[in-house]
């Protein structure tokens, strides 16, 4: 069995609240319910946690030496975050991206990550199934 870890940053708790032609409706809960129900078809063990900090997220991304692949939507940090890129850029594990929204669609500022340079890859603008997409893009990639 496979161990993600899936980190979410700032306001990504609120979801459900935020606006919806963006994020789309579902909580941050049902999202992991619905992820948590394909893991277990995929073999998967997935850690879950949210944090608003930057240096929470930090911490968190240095404790991904334990997993075997990552997932994170580092939401307004991913604009600007050079410490979260370089946490990440420590982990040799597979680390995906991903956003709800279609960051290059939006405002300038949103159109450029910097975290983008230390991950696998990025998976933008799919609502909720920006998550289940990086799922069976893990799957893939730590395949025997
Ligand atoms: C986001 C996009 C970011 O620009 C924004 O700040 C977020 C969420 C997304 O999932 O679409 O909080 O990462």
């Amino acid at each position: 069995m496979k161990k993600i870890l899936v980190i979410n940053g700032p306001n990504l708790n609120m979801l459900g609240k935020r606006k919806e032609e963006h994020y789309g409706r579902l909580t941050l809960d049902m999202i992991c319910d619905s992820m948590t129900t394909l893991a277990s078809d995929l073999d998967m063990s997935l850690t879950f946690v949210q944090y608003n900090g930057e240096g929470e997220i930090i911490d968190c991304i240095h404790s991904g030496m334990d997993y075997d692949g990552l997932i994170i939507n580092a939401g307004a940090y991913t604009h600007y975050s050079y410490a979260i890129s370089d946490a990440l850029e420590i982990l040799s594990i597979p680390k995906i991206e991903v956003h709800l929204s279609n960051i290059h669609a939006r405002e300038s500022f949103r159109s450029q990550s910097v975290i983008a340079r230390s991950c696998t890859g990025q998976i933008s603008g799919f609502k909720e199934s920006s998550y289940i997409l990086a799922l069976y893009a893990l799957r893939d990639l730590l395949k025997d």
